[in-house]
């Protein structure tokens, strides 16, 4: 088969890792950072939750083959996508944020700026607008043409997982161990539900008791919300300021009131301690480490070849023939 030299040349030029730059869409779409922190900032008004949720994308985007906007697609009749993996299963929410930020940055400036950019900046702007550290992001990835179920299950962790486990799994994304605890600060904003603790109220590693780092008084509320044969949809809040990005979620791990059990044990274990009690006592050495862990995971890529795409829950479809007569490579 002869493969015209012009799909070659796009196969190089969008294979491999993208060079990702701050103010990389300065010159082709220079209101593209600003149109997104106002369209988050409205959606924040209609629901304050939607910025954790938002944040929240960031981190189950780039885990999985880098950030690459995978977990933004819907799964279609021949892929099973990550939407419906382990750990996002009735769990991720707010894509219709992301939608409208997507809509509302094509309106300005069509077929620029991805959607892998998009979960990036707007991971960045529900932090700030929460009273968390502002800092630039680095942009001009692409979106990916696939996603993969399998692998989300395959590599996010359970609510269960304990310290050591994590510490390994976060290595393996040359993020340290710092960064580990300072990225679990993420849940200074947002809620989890009863599903995701009801093992560890009741039936810690099978003992048929509650993990006894939970706070006594704190373990009587959470049961209250959480009972034996509850609704396991029922949330709670993450930290004692669930729409405030600051280091309270640090005390609490410190008094025993970590929600989940990879919370709480970021306390118990040893070699992460020292991380949560600095952070508990500078919230400003919170907030530079967070920034810098925020800034390496974003940084994650897989390789891959991608797109812009149009709409981010589809790849784009194949191009029409008048969108081909005007497609510049044809020139070649
Ligand atoms: C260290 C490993 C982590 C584990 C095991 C974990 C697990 C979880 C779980 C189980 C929930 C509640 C989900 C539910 O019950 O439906 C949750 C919520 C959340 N996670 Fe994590 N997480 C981790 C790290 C992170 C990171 C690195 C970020 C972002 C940088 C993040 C951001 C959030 C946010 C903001 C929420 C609240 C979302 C909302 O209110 O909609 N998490 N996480």
């Amino acid at each position: 088969m002869i493969i015209p030299i012009f799909s070659l040349l796009f196969l190089f030029l969008t294979t491999g890792e993208a060079q990702l730059v701050p103010g990389f869409y300065a010159s082709t779409c220079p209101k593209a950072e600003s149109t997104v922190r106002e369209v988050l900032h409205k959606a924040m008004i209609n629901e304050t939750r939607s910025a954790a949720s938002v944040m929240r994308l960031q981190f189950h985007d780039c885990f999985v083959n880098g950030c690459d906007g995978s977990l933004l697609l819907d799964d279609t009749p021949t892929m099973l996508g990550e939407k419906l993996a382990l750990s996002n299963i009735n769990s991720l929410r707010s894509f219709e944020v992301i939608d409208e930020i997507k809509t509302a940055v094509e309106n300005i400036c069509p077929g620029v700026v991805s959607c892998a950019d998009v979960v990036v900046m707007a991971a960045r702007d529900a932090v700030a607008l929460s009273g968390g550290p502002d800092w630039e992001v680095r942009l001009g990835r692409k979106d990916s043409l696939t996603a993969s179920q399998e692998d989300s299950d395959a590599i996010m962790p359970s609510p269960r997982a304990n310290a050591s486990a994590l510490i390994d799994l976060f290595a393996k994304f040359n993020l340290s161990t710092e960064d580990l605890v300072a990225l679990s600060g993420s849940h200074s904003i947002g809620k989890g539900r009863c599903f995701s603790i009801t093992f560890r109220l009741y039936n810690q590693s099978g003992t048929g008791k509650p993990d006894p780092a939970i706070d006594p008084r704190y373990r009587m509320e959470l049961d209250k919300l959480c009972p034996v044969g509850g609704d396991e949809n029922v949330t709670g809040n993450l930290d004692a300021t669930p729409i405030l990005f600051d280091n309270q979620y640090f005390k609490d791990l410190v008094a025993g009131k970590g929600f989940l059990n990879s919370d709480e044990t970021l306390y118990t274990f040893e070699e992460t301690r020292k991380w949560v009690v600095k952070y508990s006592e500078d919230q400003g050495a919170f907030f530079d480490a967070f920034v810098k862990g925020m800034l390496k995971m974003g940084d994650l890529q897989s390789g891959r070849p991608g797109e812009v795409r149009t709409n981010c829950r589809v790849v784009n479809g194949p191009k029409t023939p008048m969108e081909l007569v005007s497609d510049p490579w044809l020139a070649f």
